[in-house]
């Protein structure tokens, strides 16, 4: 692993934030992942756009230009040395006093961690993953990838001890809203389901970038509340993120599902998708 703090490689064993970071006392942050291959980063616009989006909800504004951004990233792509990289780009509020109020707080910090993307295992793809039913959570409101993930974790650490590879998330109202770390679809009859942002998801850039794809494929989407039923009840399931791009689910709970044809299509599009195919304007 390598880390960058404000631009500065730093050892990881050295690398410190300061415990009246409001990042740390408050999860005052945002963060995006990237990964690239060979250098070449996949969808990275839509990411730094979204990254905007985030730390403007939080009134965070970003001082550094997107070229400024890429030009890190790259030296860190550089600095990792290996085909596949996974970036993690953290900005947090800085150093204040303790008490919520953001205002008194001095420069925001930017962490820059890379590592190694090593591919997730091939069956996950042809036989698909198990998903955990993770049942009532708070949801944030705004659609922001701020890093407060703890009852992501809580789900993620119940559903890897029951085996399962991915936990799926209910609101309060047992809607269905998104997994731990990527967005859910299903497919029921000819449409293709996801629940609507306004539920309190992330607006993942794969989410997107699939919602695109099932345009061109004249896939009828729907997108919106829908309880646990609908997804015990469909015929195909499938998870996306920036890690697993679109990846198959073969059981949710006690339910079974195979990995379909409108999955398989997906998937095969989704490998084919260079970065000029990508509309950004819908990312
Ligand atoms: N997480 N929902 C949540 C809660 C996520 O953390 C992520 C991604 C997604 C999918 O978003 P995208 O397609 O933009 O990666 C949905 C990243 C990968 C992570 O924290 O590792």
């Amino acid at each position: 692993m390598e880390i960058m703090i404000n631009g500065t490689r730093v050892a990881p064993d050295q690398a410190m934030i300061s415990v009246l970071d409001h990042g740390f006392l408050y999860g005052d942050m945002v963060y995006e992942v990237v990964k690239a291959a060979d250098g070449v980063f996949f969808a990275l616009a839509p990411h730094l756009q979204r990254l905007r989006y985030s730390a403007g909800m939080i009134d965070l504004p970003i001082p550094w230009s997107d070229t400024f951004l890429r030009e890190e990233m790259e030296a860190m792509n550089a600095l990792l040395g290996v085909r596949h990289t996974y970036l993690r780009l953290v900005v947090t509020r800085g150093q204040g006093p303790l008490s919520l109020e953001p205002g008194a707080c001095g420069e925001m910090n930017r962490i820059l961690y890379g590592k190694e993307h090593v591919p997730l295992k091939a069956a996950y793809y042809t036989e698909g993953v198990g998903v955990w039913i993770s049942r009532p959570i708070t949801k944030d409101k705004g659609n922001i990838k701020s890093s407060v993930y703890r009852n992501n974790v809580q789900a993620i650490k119940q559903a890897r001890s029951e085996g399962f590879h991915e936990a799926v998330l209910l609101d309060r109202m047992d809607m269905i809203a998104e997994c731990t770390t990527s967005n859910i679809f299903w497919v029921k009859g000819d449409v293709l389901y996801t629940p609507a942002l306004n539920v309190g998801i992330l607006k993942g850039v794969t989410r997107q970038l699939v919602i695109h794809l099932a345009a061109g494929m004249q896939l009828a989407l729907r997108e919106g509340f829908f309880p646990l039923e609908a997804l015990l009840g469909a015929d195909e399931v499938f998870l996306t993120s920036t890690t697993r791009d679109i990846m198959p689910v073969s059981r949710l709970g006690e339910q079974i599902y195979p990995v379909g044809p409108v999955t398989r299509d997906l998937m095969a599009r989704f490998g084919e998708l260079g970065e000029a195919d990508i509309d950004w304007e819908d990312a």
